[in-house]
């Protein structure tokens, strides 16, 4: 399948990034530079979806080792120290974050009686597989959830977890970029996901820009058009996945999982095996970030509340285990039932 959109592209000495905050109205990259810059462009969703993140995070810490490889080498494993911790608390839920980072970790303290700089290559090369790895996974999930989509379905999807949130075509809307491709008759409704409408900017954005017929929707018509026969299928992403197979994703996913159920339609998780923490037995240990209320209060800047009122912002939800058909992944499609006899 052929790669429509570049999220992200590390050029050796910084990390350049599709500025996802400014879109869909200007398509604009930026340079990361230093791991202060992507903790701030995490934090502020220049650059977001769980694969995506993991991967920034990681050339984040690249860029703080290739500044102080050359001191000398206590400082270089205390920079490391400080930075780990630093860009760990960037955003708390998308388990890829904390995949990425534990890789890298992992690559400094086996390697420790190298040089700085030998560590420096070794953590390139390893940030450069698991982009690779990335692009790999989202081709495969397209690959087995492709399977599930037969001609003129018509499916829902939740946020984004197109290209945008990856290094690859994405994972929810992997296996509907290679349905459509194969010449499978579909429509894709998008659900806005208030508060910072990621679908209403991203994946319609995407969508569009793939020739896919897609219908945008407030995310309070789902359970409307479930009710009417309109839905066929739901596929959304994950930021983690626990043990048991419960999953957090971006809030509104579980209304929609709940509303699935009711309406016997099946509801899916794609996600790659680096979104899953099987260390948590279930999800009521997944860590939920809370945002700023500011993104309830204004749509993009513009105020549409009165000022100094209470406001919850919770940015993911826990769908059960329960309400979720499958989990789409590179290794095939797995119940929840099948993910506690699995490894990673
Ligand atoms: O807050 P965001 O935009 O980072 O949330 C993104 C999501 O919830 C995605 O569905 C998830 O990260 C999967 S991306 C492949």
């Amino acid at each position: 399948m052929k790669q429509i959109i570049r999220t992200l592209e590390w050029k050796k000495n910084y990390l350049e990034i599709l500025d996802q905050s400014s879109l869909p109205a200007i398509e604009r990259y930026i340079n990361l530079r230093t791991i202060e810059e992507v903790y701030k462009a995490i934090k502020t969703l220049k650059i977001r979806g769980a694969p995506a993140i993991g991967l920034a995070a990681s050339f984040g810490l690249l860029l703080a080792a290739k500044k102080v490889y050359k001191k000398e080498r206590n400082e270089f494993f205390d920079t490391m120290k400080k930075s780990i911790k630093f860009i760990k608390g960037c955003r708390p839920t998308a388990f890829n974050l904390f995949y990425g980072v534990d890789r890298l970790q992992s690559i400094i303290e086996n390697n420790s009686m190298l040089t700085p700089s030998e560590i420096v290559a070794k953590m390139e090369d390893e940030c450069k597989k698991m982009f690779d790895e990335d692009l790999e996974s989202c081709s495969a999930i397209a690959k087995h959830g492709e399977k599930l989509i037969k001609n003129g379905m018509r499916i829902l999807t939740h946020c984004n977890a197109g290209a945008l949130a990856t290094s690859g075509i994405g994972t929810a809307l992997a296996p509907i970029y290679l349905a459509s491709e194969k010449g499978k008759d579909l429509t894709v409704f998008v659900d806005e996901t208030r508060p910072v409408l990621q679908g209403a900017r991203l994946t319609m954005w995407e969508l569009k820009k793939a020739g896919i017929k897609s219908i945008l929707i407030c995310d309070n018509m789902a359970g409307f058009l479930m009710k009417q026969g309109k839905i066929d299928l739901v596929i959304t992403g994950a930021d983690r996945i626990a043990r048991n197979g419960d999953t957090a994703n971006k809030i509104g996913t579980y209304s929609v999982a709940v509303l699935a159920k009711h309406h016997k339609i099946p509801f899916y998780v794609a996600a790659p095996f680096s979104t899953f923490d099987f260390s948590l037995s279930d999800g009521t240990r997944i860590p939920i970030e809370h945002r700023d209320g500011e993104e309830i209060e204004c749509i993009m800047g513009k105020r549409i509340t009165p000022t100094h009122i209470y406001v919850y912002n919770p940015a993911f939800d826990i769908t059960p285990f329960s309400l979720i058909a499958g989990f789409i992944t590179e290794k095939g499609i797995f119940s929840p039932s099948d993910l506690t006899k699995l490894k990673k």
